[in-house]
């Protein structure tokens, strides 16, 4: 990918893959350079035009954020950028830099050029986003040796890096932070088409016999995520192999997904859980955050990043002042009668 490639800290918390093997396919499935990176053709013509500006000027490449669910390719961008500027990469996550020096360490050990990757940037501590801000405006670390009033505080050079943070919630990064970054870059969930494709590729790595119909099947369900998308690819290769002829067809698709627990909309065990505990222990709802993730046994967090945003974006879920409320989609999606007109909108009053 890059002449060095190193992760400083800890892996993700939130990461899918759990599998070591499956773990591995997915790095191979991580498109390398920018024109094999599927979709988002705003960002990627964005992103074509910053890295060419800072070739021509020698210079390495403004900071840059990118924002978005989880799964849509923060990280395989971060990866694509140093890849195409020919610099290191080193990555590291908010959570894991827990003191100002883990990050000064880091920064200290960065060479000209390189790509600092903070995964999940908006849980970034106090004091270690302020070490980030004269490192990302100046170049230069400042340092306090030594405690009480024989304190004194020191400025270091740093070489000229690259940061890429990413985060599934802009609105949790300070202003202050944000401002820094010279482009901030929003990822939405894919269309049929473009996950098609992203399926289409995966199968062509992974040696899977792939139909275009059974592409076409995945890509439906895939919840505008390509790392799900190729979650499912994988799973219904294993019922293709072991149920059929191996060939993912439309049928194979379908009924592999069906077995797996992905319905028709892409929805699996957690999001249906989730709607019917708005449904039908809260009535629909309004209800909050905390109590709704515990019912489901989830973290607030994960229901908020993870489930939450494709339920939102399905029109099966709406977010009021007062909590979570289920639209008549989501009853009907689950097979029950939607409660009468006026109760829903009284909610709303
Ligand atoms: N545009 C794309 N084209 C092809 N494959 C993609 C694309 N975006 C993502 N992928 C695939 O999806 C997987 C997940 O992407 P990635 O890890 O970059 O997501 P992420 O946004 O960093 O997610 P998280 O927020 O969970 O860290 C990648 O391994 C890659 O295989
Ligand atoms: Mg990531």
């Amino acid at each position: 990918m890059s002449p060095r490639q190193e992760i400083v800290a800890g892996p993700r918390t939130m990461d899918p893959v759990a599998d070591p093997i499956e773990a591995a396919e997915e790095v191979n499935l991580r498109p390398r350079r920018l024109t094999e990176f599927v979709g988002q053709a705003q960002v990627v013509e964005h992103l074509e035009i910053v890295l060419e500006a800072a070739r021509r000027r020698s210079q390495p490449v403004d900071h840059l954020l990118f924002a978005g669910p989880p799964g849509l390719g923060k990280t395989t961008l971060a990866g694509i950028v140093a890849a195409e500027m020919g610099v290191g990469l080193r990555v590291t996550s908010g959570p894991a830099l827990v003191r100002a020096g883990d990050l000064a360490a880091i920064l200290n050990d960065l060479q000209d050029g390189d790509v600092l990757f903070i995964d999940e940037i908006h849980r970034l501590g106090r004091a270690v986003e302020e070490i980030l801000y004269p490192a990302m405006e100046d170049f230069q670390l400042d340092i306090v040796i030594g405690k009480g009033p024989t304190a004194r505080s020191i400025r270091l050079d740093l070489p000229r890096f690259t940061l890429v943070g990413a985060t599934t919630r802009t609105g949790l990064i300070t202003g202050p932070l944000r401002d820094r970054f010279g482009l901030v870059a929003r990822l939405d969930y894919y269309g049929p088409g473009d996950l098609e494709a992203i399926v289409a590729r995966a199968a062509r790595i992974l040696d899977v016999r792939l139909d275009p119909s059974g592409a076409e099947e995945i890509s439906h369900r895939s919840r505008g995520t390509p790392r799900i998308a190729n979650r499912l690819l994988r799973r219904v290769r294993d019922f293709a192999e072991v149920r059929g002829d191996g060939v993912v067809t439309r049928q194979a698709a379908s009924e592999g997904l069906r077995l797996f627990g992905v319905d028709e909309l892409g929805l699996d065990k957690v999001d249906r859980a989730v709607l019917a505990a708005v449904c039908q222990r809260f009535g629909g709802g309004p209800v909050g955050l905390t109590t709704l993730a515990v019912s489901v046994g989830e973290e607030p967090d994960t229901v908020e990043d993870v489930y939450e945003p494709f339920l939102l974006q399905l029109g099966l879920l709406m977010r009021t002042p007062r909590g979570r409320v289920a639209t008549p989609a989501a009853w009907r999606h689950l097979g029950l009668a939607p409660p009468p007109v006026e109760t829903t909108s009284s909610l709303f009053e």
